[in-house]
C-alpha cells in the first residue's frame, strides 16, 4: 500500500495532553509561470503528463494562519474576516483533506489572513501562491503542535505534496528557480505526486531570466482553472496535445541546460497558444484574450525582427508574461513603457523575475506588500 509521506506526523501522539492552546504561522509563497503548461488531470489530482514552471519573486502571497484549540473535533476556517471569502469554499474542501491526513489539525480552527501582491483572479497564478502558502502554514503548524522538527528541505517535499491536492500548480511554487511535476524518464526523481526543483540542471544565465507581467485585465477569470482542465477529458484533441506536451517538454528541458533562450522563448509561446487552441476548441468554446492580448503578442514578435529578444506566455487569461534575459532589462523597458504599456489596463504591468521560493515570515504589515 502507498503510504502518504504526510503520516509521519501521526509517528508520535503523546502530544495529545499538552497541546498548545494558540499557533500562529506565517508563510510568504510565490506564484508561479508555467513554460510548459498543465492542463487536464487525473482523478487525486494527478498530472496527465509533466509540467515545467518558473517560480517568480515580486508575484506572492503572504498567509497568517492562527489555530485556536478546538474541542468540537470539526475544523473551523474563517478568511480575511470575510464568511463569505470567494476562495472559502475551494480552502475549506482543501482543508477536509488534509485534516485526515494530519488527524493533530482536527483539534484546531484556523482563522487566516492572506494577501496577494498582485490582482487574483486574472490569469496571475494566485491559487498556486495562495494553496503553497496556506499549506506552508499547516504542516508549521502541525509540526509544532506535534514537536515534530522538519527539516526545511523536506517540509517544501511535504507542502508540495499536500498543496497539490489544492490547487495542481501550487506544487511548483514551494522550490525557487526552477520545477518539473510529473513523471518523466527525462529526470530521476520526477514524480506526478509531488514538483521537484531542476535548478542543478538548468543554465546559470537562466536563474536570473525576467518576466514583466503585463496587465491587460484586472477584471476575474471567466473561466476557472479547474474547469478549464476537466474539458480535457473530453476534448477532441487531448492525446494530439498529450504527445505534443511531451515533445514540448524534452526540447524545453535542453533548452534550459544550454541556456538557448530562443529555443525556450519559441517553446513558451507554442505552449501558451496551444492552451489558447485547447480552450477554444473545447466544448463551449472558451474565449479569454482580450483583443489587448493579441495586439501586445504582435508587437513582441515584431520587436524580435528589431534585434530585441524577448519572448511570451500566457496562462488561461489575458495577461501577458514577457520573458527576458536580465541582460537585456535596459532595452526591453524602454519597449515596454512606450509600445506595451498604453495596452495595458492603467499602464499596470508586474517587473519580476525567476524567484528564490517561500519564505517563513512572523507577521503581516502592509509595508510587506509591494503591489505595483
Ligand atoms: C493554465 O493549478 O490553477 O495555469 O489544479 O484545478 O487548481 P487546479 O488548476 P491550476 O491550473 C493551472 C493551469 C495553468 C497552467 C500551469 O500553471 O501549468
Amino acid at each position: 500500500m502507498n503510504r502518504s509521506p504526510l503520516s509521519e506526523f501521526l509517528k508520535d501522539t503523546s502530544y495529545h495532553d499538552g497541546l498548545p492552546q494558540r499557533i500562529i504561522s506565517g508563510w510568504q509563497s510565490p506564484s508561479n509561470i508555467a513554460f510548459i503548461k498543465y492542463w487536464g488531470k487525473r482523478p487525486e489530482q494527478l498530472p496527465l503528463y509533466p509540467s515545467l514552471s518558473m517560480t517568480l519573486e515580486r508575484s506572492f502571497t503572504q498567509t497568517r494562519v492562527v489555530a485556536t484549540r478546538n474541542d468540537k473535533r470539526s475544523p473551523g476556517l474563517l478568511i480575511n474576516d470575510n464568511p463569505v471569502h470567494p476562495f472559502l469554499p475551494k480552502l475549506s474542501r482543501f482543508l477536509t483533506w488534509i485534516v485526515t491526513e494530519i488527524p493533530v489539525l482536527q483539534r484546531f480552527r484556523f482563522t487566516v489572513t492572506t494577501r496577494n501582491s498582485f490582482p487574483h483572479s486574472t490569469g496571475i497564478a494566485s491559487s498556486a501562491s495562495g494553496f503553497s502558502a496556506f499549506t506552508l502554514c499547516l504542516l508549521s503548524i502541525a509540526s509544532k503542535a506535534t514537536s515534530l522538527v522538519i527539516p526545511n528541505e523536506h517540509l517544501l517535499s511535504l507542502a508540495s505534496y499536500a498543496s497539490r491536492m489544492g490547487s495542481g500548480s501550487a506544487c511548483r511554487s514551494v522550490y525557487g528557480g526552477y520545477t518539473v511535476w510529473g513523471k518523466t524518464k527525462l529526470l530521476r526523481g520526477s514524480s506526478d505526486q509531488e514538483a521537484i526543483s531542476v535548478n542543478d540542471i538548468i543554465h546559470p544565465s537562466l536563474l536570473s531570466l525576467r518576466d514583466a507581467i503585463l496587465v491587460i485585465s484586472r477584471k476575474p477569470k471567466t473561466l476557472s482553472s479547474s474547469l478549464g482542465h476537466e474539458t480535457m477529458k473530453i476534448h477532441p484533441f487531448a492525446a494530439g496535445r498529450i504527445f505534443q506536451a511531451k515533445d514540448h517538454f524534452k526540447n524545453m528541458l535542453s533548452g534550459l541546460k544550454t541556456g538557448d533562450m530562443q529555443q525556450i522563448g519559441l517553446l513558451a509561446e507554442a505552449e501558451a497558444l496551444s492552451l489558447h487552441a485547447l480552450l477554444m476548441s473545447a466544448p463551449g468554446g472558451a474565449v479569454v484574450l482580450e483583443p489587448e492580448s493579441l495586439m501586445v503578442i504582435r508587437k513582441i514578435r515584431a520587436s524580435r525582427a528589431l534585434g530585441i529578444p524577448l519572448f511570451f506566455t500566457l496562462d488561461a487569461g489575458p495577461n501577458v508574461h514577457l520573458l527576458y534575459p536580465e541582460t537585456d532589462r535596459d532595452a526591453v523597458g524602454t519597449f515596454i513603457e512606450t509600445e506595451l504599456l498604453p495596452l495595458c489596463e492603467y499602464s499596470l504591468w508586474i517587473d519580476d523575475s525567476c524567484g528564490h521560493g517561500p519564505r517563513e515570515i512572523s507577521g503581516i504589515t502592509d509595508s510587506d506588500f509591494s503591489l505595483v
